[in-house]
């Protein structure tokens, strides 16, 4: 099995572009199921996420051309299958298939998704908005089997403003007759993307990026096409690198207000860094103060960047803690950074972290989840001398070329067998 070998204490410097974002791809790509023969899509990261949707889209009688970071989608013999549970068990995303063939087909058969494990993740607010537009759901075992007659425009309330749910239920509205309105909707950039899609491809739609979306149902749509937006989570674990151990590190191609809330964290315990257009220059942060962070649903604080900003932490010069409001299960990282040197305690949602803490490298850590994987990876990159990551593929997933990126601004990393 092939592990992450990374040696620390380097500073790093020169330019890191941000790729498209993952989490808007992994959705803009079942979106694209909804066109009647083709959409094309740019900006799409190479990440393994990606690799299994495109299988999906195979069973699917779907066909696709890759010009580097282009991709053209072929729905025009597009049929329905049940989607075989090795890949959709691959990534939690692959529950996107349920909105949009639901929507084309009124008839979908798919497993239960999977994804990282940090908390239990259920999908009943996904299960409820289908039902409301007029589906039954019948789960036997693992499997979903969700049929609709007809699909009927109506008001859904979401009871937590949940990314994936708001995607899905927009996604099976596009074919709904008439109106529906998403209320206490999620407010993700990721959702105003799959909304400017869908526009893309005939659809109306008002309110993507505010707490009450409107979908007019239409049948007749094609030829979509869209860029996907900047990768937030993955400019912002980039940035938090350079306040760890940046040299008038550049991070480009990201858009600032997306980030907004890390950068103000990052300012509260004293990082200093340049705002330009699309890019932040950041050099090693001196001195950190401890500080509160509390994740929260977008525009605050995102749970994607709170595993990466405790290894920040363990550098402040006093008690932080961390609140974790949208997973119940998400400081495992958290413990393995213990075996690197971290003084770090959980009490159910709220960690602490106490430092200041000198990092040592560790042998053979698993990571346990993909962005728990970033943050050993940037533990590791401060640490004193080399540390060795297993279970990699799980960062694979959602980083593209992470480790072409930091080599080339002169990170001692690399993958070994
Ligand atoms: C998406 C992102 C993930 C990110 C999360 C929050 C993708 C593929 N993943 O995940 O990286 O961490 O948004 O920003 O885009 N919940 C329910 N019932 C539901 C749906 C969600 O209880 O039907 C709960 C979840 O268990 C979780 C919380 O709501 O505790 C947030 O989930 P949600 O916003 O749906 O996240 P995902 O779409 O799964």
């Amino acid at each position: 099995m092939p592990k992450l070998k990374i040696e620390g204490g380097n500073l790093l410097t020169g330019t890191i572009n941000i790729s498209g974002a993952k989490n808007s791809a992994v959705a803009l790509l079942p979106a694209a199921l909804l066109c009647r023969t083709k959409s094309k899509i740019y900006k799409v990261p190479k990440i393994r996420d990606i690799e299994y949707l495109l299988k999906i889209l195979e069973v699917l009688n779907c066909s696709y051309k890759i010009q580097g970071d282009e991709l053209e989608i072929n729905t025009s013999n597009l049929t329905n299958a049940p989607i075989p549970e090795n890949l959709s068990e691959q990534m939690r995303a692959s529950y996107y298939f349920m909105g949009t063939l639901l929507g084309r087909f009124k008839h979908v058969e798919i497993s239960f998704p999977g994804g990282c494990n940090i908390g239990a993740r259920p999908i009943d607010l996904h299960i409820k908005g289908f039902e409301a537009l007029g589906a039954t759901v019948t789960k036997i075992k693992n499997k979903y089997i969700i049929d609709a007659k007809e699909l009927v425009g109506t008001r859904i309330y979401m009871d937590f403003a949940s990314v994936g749910a708001t995607i899905n239920i927009m996604l099976a509205s596009t074919y709904a007759k008439g109106e529906t309105i998403i209320e206490n909707a999620a407010r993700e950039p990721e959702i105003v993307n799959v909304a400017s899609f869908l526009i893309s491809m005939g659809c109306k739609i008002t309110g993507a990026g505010t707490s009450t979306i409107i979908i007019e149902g239409n049948n007749l749509l094609d030829n979509g096409v869209t860029e996907v937006f900047p990768d937030r989570i993955e400019a912002a674990t980039y940035v938090i690198l350079g306040a760890l151990t940046g040299e008038n590190l550049h991070i480009k191609g990201l858009i600032k207000d997306h980030i907004n809330s890390v950068l103000i964290k990052l300012k509260d315990i004293g990082a200093n860094f340049e705002v330009k257009e699309n890019e932040i220059i950041i050099s090693k942060c001196k001195k950190i103060l401890p500080t509160k962070l509390i994740t929260q649903v977008y525009p605050g604080f995102p749970t994607d960047a709170q595993q990466p900003f405790t290894v920040l932490l363990t550098q402040a010069d006093g008690v932080s803690t961390i609140t974790e409001n949208i997973y119940e299960s998400r400081f495992v990282s958290a413990g393995l950074l213990r075996l690197m040197g971290a003084k770090t305690e959980a009490e159910g949602n709220v960690l602490t972290v106490t430092g200041k803490t000198e990092l040592t490298g560790a042998q053979d850590i698993e990571v346990p989840d993909l962005r728990g994987g970033a943050a050993l990876v940037l533990a590791a990159l401060i640490a004193k001398g080399t540390t060795t990551l297993t279970n990699i593929e799980l960062i694979l997933r959602g980083y593209e070329d992470i480790v072409e990126k930091l080599t080339k601004v002169g990170a001692k990393i690399k993958v070994i067998e």
